[in-house]
């Protein structure tokens, strides 16, 4: 064969490969609103640098006629490329071949390059737009999955690993994108269930729909399986790059430093604009996210899990041109209370950033534990001690501000010093103490309290009782005497002071007792 026939032949193949299920089923993915494996890539790579793998491969199977039925690359684009000049190995399975469903051969694809970006330390990436399990190929396609699952768990903690739900997600398949670190979703286009809303009807006789039941609202706000939600494909691709970009490409790299040329926040710039955000009541709310942002290099937090949970606020940002973790309560939801979905919520968060060296900058206004029949009986005391167990492990440099109510065990839990927080600041205004005052003088002066009611004071008493606890307890200054706290900061200071502590950390070194692994509370 001449070389211009040998070349002929290949460029035939890559036409072949690349036309997927061909036209026709690429014209029904587009109506249906999604864009193709290969389109996806294209918005998710640095331009030009995607290099593709194994696109000549296809399945074996011979039962149900599948011999005569063969598409070169089987349902799914693998290979690697950039995004901002950093490497990525991904994968993006083709809706347009079998409904993108996974057979071994599939499974075989996706096992290479997750191998290869465990084996190089870069993040993998997942696109997801698939049927589940190829019919045809039962427990093959099963070990598959399975096959999957385990170099998810090798590869935990080890590189960043990024789910994006493109399309379905159904049964068993749900499970490679649990495990990841991050679950994006797209509103109106994917969804993730394990038993669909047919089978449902069937056993429950509940009614649902699949958006209803697995859509991106459900998981960004119900059941939390999902960290981000997008109006659309693009979107979503594009806050993909963002989030790969600040973060570190494995567990032995430290956080990405900005570049010389990009542009500078100011390390000393005061942020005069907490002081207006903080009310003058104690009861009174405002927003986290405010004080977060007016903190942060250029005002810029990438929040996750924004819909769930959202008593509690975590993202990453970055102070002084690196990315760091940031963990904040929300006083201006559930007063800021800590239950079992931000517990579990904040936990998984600082576990991600203490695998990957990420510090954690912790901001405090927590009123405690949120109390309640369903609470108690959903185990918040399980839940709750895995956000102590987090941070209590967590050996990245960890940095605490307490900017009002700091009480009870979350006091202890949110980074405090006897945890082994590196720096403890608190503001002039924090509160610390074992709980706020009308509670305290309830307990502490039942009798006074009792008389007073007889004689007809009862509120002048109570007052005073409270104002008392007041002085002595609602103040940062008991703490600071004991060293708890290692500064009382102005508001405004608070961005010059965390990167100093962040630069004082910048070599720390600790580690944990040699061990098997702990036994978080789960
Ligand atoms: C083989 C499949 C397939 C599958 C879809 N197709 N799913 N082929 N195995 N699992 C094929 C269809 O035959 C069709 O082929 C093409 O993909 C597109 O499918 P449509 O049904 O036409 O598309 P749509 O109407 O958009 O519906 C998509 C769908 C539906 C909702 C995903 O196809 C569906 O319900 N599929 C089965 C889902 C399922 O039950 N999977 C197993 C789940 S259990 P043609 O040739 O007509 O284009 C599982 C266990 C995993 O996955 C366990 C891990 C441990």
């Amino acid at each position: 064969m001449s070389y211009q026939d040998q070349l002929k032949e290949l460029l035939e193949k890559q036409r072949l490969a690349e036309k997927g299920g061909g036209d026709h089923r690429i014209q029904k993915q587009h109506e249906a609103g999604k864009l193709t494996a290969r389109e996806r890539i294209d918005l998710l790579l640095d331009p030009g640098s995607f290099v593709e793998l194994d696109q000549l491969v296809t399945h074996r199977c011979s039962d149900f006629g599948m011999e005569e039925k063969k598409f070169l690359g089987d349902g799914v684009v693998t290979g690697h490329g950039t995004i901002g000049g950093r490497r990525v190995f991904l994968y993006s399975q083709d809706f347009t071949v079998f409904g993108g469903s996974l057979s071994s051969a599939q499974a075989n694809k996706i096992c290479k390059v997750m191998d290869l970006a465990l084996k190089n330390g870069t993040p993998i990436i997942g696109l997801s737009d698939s049927g589940g399990a190829r019919i045809q190929e039962g427990v093959e396609s099963l070990g598959g999955y399975a096959e999957i699952f385990w170099r998810n768990v090798q590869s935990s903690g080890v590189i960043p690993q990024i789910s994006v739900i493109l399309g379905p997600c159904a049964g068993g398949a749900v499970y490679s994108p649990a495990i990841t670190d991050f679950v994006f979703m797209v509103e109106n286009s994917s969804y993730m269930f394990v038993t669909g809303p047919d089978v449902i009807k069937t056993v429950t006789h509940e009614e649902t729909t699949k958006e209803e039941l697995g859509g991106a609202e459900a998981h960004s706000e119900i059941s939390g399986v999902s960290h981000f939600a997008y109006p659309n494909e693009k979107s979503c691709l594009s806050g993909v790059r963002k989030l790969v970009e600040w973060l570190p490409a494995n567990n032995m790299e430290s956080p990405p430093q900005d570049s010389k040329d990009q542009p500078k926040d100011p390390v000393d710039r005061m942020c005069p604009g907490i002081l207006e955000l903080l009310p003058e009541s104690v009861n009174q709310p405002y927003d986290i996210r405010k004080l977060i942002e007016e903190t942060v290099d250029h005002g810029d937090l990438i929040e996750v899990h924004s819909g769930y949970a959202k008593n509690i606020v975590v993202g990453f940002a970055k102070l002084g041109g690196k990315t760091v973790g940031v963990v904040g309560n929300q006083p201006a939801h559930l007063a800021g209370c800590l239950d079992i979905d931000a517990s579990v919520k904040a936990a998984r968060f600082i576990r991600y950033c203490d695998a990957f060296n990420l510090p954690l900058v912790t901001f405090v206004d927590v009123p405690g534990f949120l109390p309640g029949i369903a609470q108690e009986h959903g185990g918040i005391i399980k839940h709750g001690a895995k956000l102590l167990y987090a941070y209590a492990e967590a050996t990245v440099p960890k940095i605490t501000v307490i900017v009002r109510k700091a009480y009870g065990g979350a006091y202890d839990v949110m980074a405090s010093k006897h945890i082994r927080a590196d720096f403890n600041f608190a503001f002039p205004s924090a509160e610390i103490a074992v709980m706020g005052s009308e509670g305290a003088v309830n307990i502490l002066y039942r009798g006074e309290l009792k008389e007073a009611q007889d004689n007809g004071k009862l509120e002048k008493v109570r007052s005073e009782l409270q104002e008392e606890y007041k002085r002595v307890f609602a103040n940062p200054y008991r703490a600071a005497e004991l060293g708890y706290i290692d500064e009382i900061i102005l508001p405004e200071q608070v961005r010059r002071s965390l990167i100093q502590a962040l630069m004082a950390c910048e070599t720390k070194r600790e580690t944990m007792p040699a061990r098997k692994h702990g036994n978080i509370p789960l």
